[in-house]
């Protein structure tokens, strides 16, 4: 996501750092989701969270789980994290960090469900390795699954999935509820639309999700 850097950016994710973690690159540290969202039914994560919709509408409608959702450009994670301290969500905090380091946040199995929503498609071959649906990415997001657990994956981009879907059986998951266009299939009831979903959705472009439940 680009994005016009914040003439106030700096003061608004310093005034949020009561909803948001920020994790250096140099300096690594793990966290504890019970330490930062007490004891809940179901730990989620959202890797690239963007300006938040999502995962704030999601901890809204369900407030018995407990959401982290993580992004790396603060720029964007500040809109996130002022609508989760405007709407008051107890349920929901905030990473910024880069998801190449997230073995280095959190231990594994401490998530029932990861979101990957939208994530940059990175279109040239020669950067398939960068996609947050590389195998070696999806290894890393297995490891912090419990068993059982699954990634939920939505993207506009035909490619980007047509290359996830083998990615996902490659990294260990059983790859199932595949849809081509989410909002005309049994699969729409209940959907929360992120930012990117609205939009692409709005210029008609149909949406492909699918569920990867870990082995
Ligand atoms: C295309 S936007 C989608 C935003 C949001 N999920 C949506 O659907 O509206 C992708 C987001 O992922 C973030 N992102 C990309 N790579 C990331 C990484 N390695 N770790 C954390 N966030 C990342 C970007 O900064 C951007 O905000």
């Amino acid at each position: 996501m680009r994005v016009r850097k914040k003439k106030n950016g700096a003061a608004r994710f310093e005034a949020a750092l009561d909803v948001i973690t920020e994790i250096k690159k140099d300096a690594p540290e793990m966290l504890d989701v019970k330490e930062m969202l007490g004891e809940r039914r179901e730990y989620r994560l959202e890797v690239g969270c963007g300006k938040g919709a999502f995962a704030v509408q999601t901890a809204q409608n369900e407030g018995d789980v407990g959401f982290v959702a993580m992004e790396v450009v603060k720029d964007v994670i500040i809109f996130a994290a002022e609508k989760a301290k405007a709407a008051a969500l107890s349920n929901l905090r905030f990473v910024c960090a880069d998801a190449a380091l997230i073995e280095n946040i959190f231990p594994p199995e401490t998530f029932d469900v990861i979101y990957i929503n939208f994530c940059d498609p990175w279109p040239k071959a020669r950067h398939a390795k960068r996609r947050l649906t590389y195998r070696a990415f999806l290894e890393k997001f297995r490891a912090l699954l419990r068993a059982g657990g699954r990634i939920e994956f939505k993207t506009d981009n035909r490619p980007l999935f047509d290359f996830s879907l083998p990615e996902f059986e490659a990294a260990g998951f059983d790859v199932s509820c595949v849809t081509f266009d989410l909002h005309k299939s049994v699969y729409a009831v209940g959907n929360v639309m992120t930012e990117y979903e609205k939009n692409f959705s709005e210029r008609g472009v149909p949406i492909n999700r699918l569920v990867a439940t870990k082995k």
